[in-house]
C-alpha cells in the first residue's frame, strides 16, 4: 500500500471554558490513516467534533496534542509560514457556505490559490477546472449571480484548479437541494483519485455511504469505521453512535 496522504496520531483538541478555569475536550484521540485517491466521509451527531476534527487535519486549528501529517510532512511544530506553504501546495478545504470572494468573478475566484501562492496562473488550467464543473459558461459571473449549487462548484473548481493531494469538504451539500449536492458529491466523488484523496463530513448518510470508507465520530472519538457501507448501514451505525450504545 502506498505512503498515506494523511496520517493522524492519537489527536485531541479542548477548548478553553468562558471562564478560563478549565477546558473542555472536544476531540479525545483521534488516529486515522487516508490513502492516494480514498474518499472517506465523517458522520456522527450534532457536537460530536467533525468540523473540529476536519480543521485539525487540514491544519486550520493546530491539536492540542497528538500529530497530524499530510505526504509525510507534520503540520505541528513547524512555522506559520511553513504551515501555509504546506497548505497552499497540498491541502484545499470546501466549506458548506462556499467561502467565495463576492467582490471576484468565479474565473478570478478559482485563480485566486495560485495568485496567493505567487504562481503564474495558466488560464487554460482555470478554464478547464470551470469547464470541468459544468460552469465554462458561468466564468465571469460574481457569486451573488450564481446559485447555491453553481458557488460551491466553483468553491470545488478552486480546490481542484491546483493539483492538491487531499480536499477536505465540511458539509459541502448541506446549503444544497438534491438535484445540486448530487452533483457536488459527484465532483468530489470523482475527485478522488490518483494521488489525491478527498474527506468529507456530511450529515447526509446517502452521501456518505458513497465514500471508500465512513467514520462515525461519537464524543470526539471513531466509534466506527465501516467500508464500502451501503446507507442503512450508515444510518445504523449513526443510530448507535447517538444512542451512545
Ligand atoms: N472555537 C471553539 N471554542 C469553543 N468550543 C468549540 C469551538 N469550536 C467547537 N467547539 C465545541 O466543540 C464541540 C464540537 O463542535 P464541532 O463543530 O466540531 O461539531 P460537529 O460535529 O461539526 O457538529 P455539527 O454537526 O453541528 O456541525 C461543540 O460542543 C462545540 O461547541
Ligand atoms: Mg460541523
Amino acid at each position: 500500500m502506498p505512503a498515506p496522504t494523511l496520517l493522524a496520531r492519537d489527536v485531541t483538541k479542548s477548548f478553553p471554558d468562558r471562564d478560563g478555569a478549565g477546558s473542555t475536550p472536544v476531540l479525545r484521540g483521534v488516529s486515522l490513516a487516508v490513502h492516494p485517491g480514498e474518499l472517506v466521509s465523517i458522520v456522527g451527531p450534532s457536537g460530536s467534533g467533525k468540523s473540529t476534527l476536519l480543521h485539525c487535519l487540514s491544519g486550520l486549528e493546530a491539536p492540542t496534542s497528538g500529530s497530524v501529517e499530510i505526504v509525510g510532512t507534520p503540520l505541528t511544530g513547524i512555522s506559520a509560514a511553513a504551515l501555509a506553504k504546506l497548505r497552499r501546495e497540498h491541502v484545499g478545504f470546501v466549506f458548506q457556505s462556499y467561502n467565495l470572494i463576492s467582490s471576484l468573478t468565479a474565473w478570478d475566484n478559482v485563480a485566486l490559490p495560485a495568485r496567493l501562492a505567487r504562481r503564474r496562473v495558466r488560464a487554460e488550467e482555470v478554464d478547464r477546472a470551470l469547464a470541468h464543473v459544468g460552469l465554462g459558461d458561468r466564468a465571469h459571473h460574481k457569486p451573488a449571480a450564481l446559485s447555491g449549487g453553481q458557488q460551491q462548484r466553483v468553491a470545488i473548481a478552486r480546490a481542484l484548479a491546483v493539483e492538491r493531494d487531499v480536499v477536505f469538504a465540511d458539509e459541502p451539500t448541506g446549503a444544497l437541494d438534491t438535484a445540486a449536492g448530487a452533483q457536488v458529491l459527484a465532483l468530489l466523488r470523482e475527485a478522488a483519485s490518483g494521488r489525491r484523496a478527498v474527506v468529507m463530513v456530511t450529515h447526509d448518510l446517502e452521501a456518505a455511504a458513497t465514500a471508500d470508507r465512513v467514520l462515525v465520530l461519537r464524543d470526539g472519538t471513531i466509534h466506527a469505521e465501516l467500508v464500502a457501507a451501503g446507507a442503512a448501514q450508515v444510518l445504523d451505525a449513526v443510530t448507535r453512535a447517538a444512542a451512545q450504545v
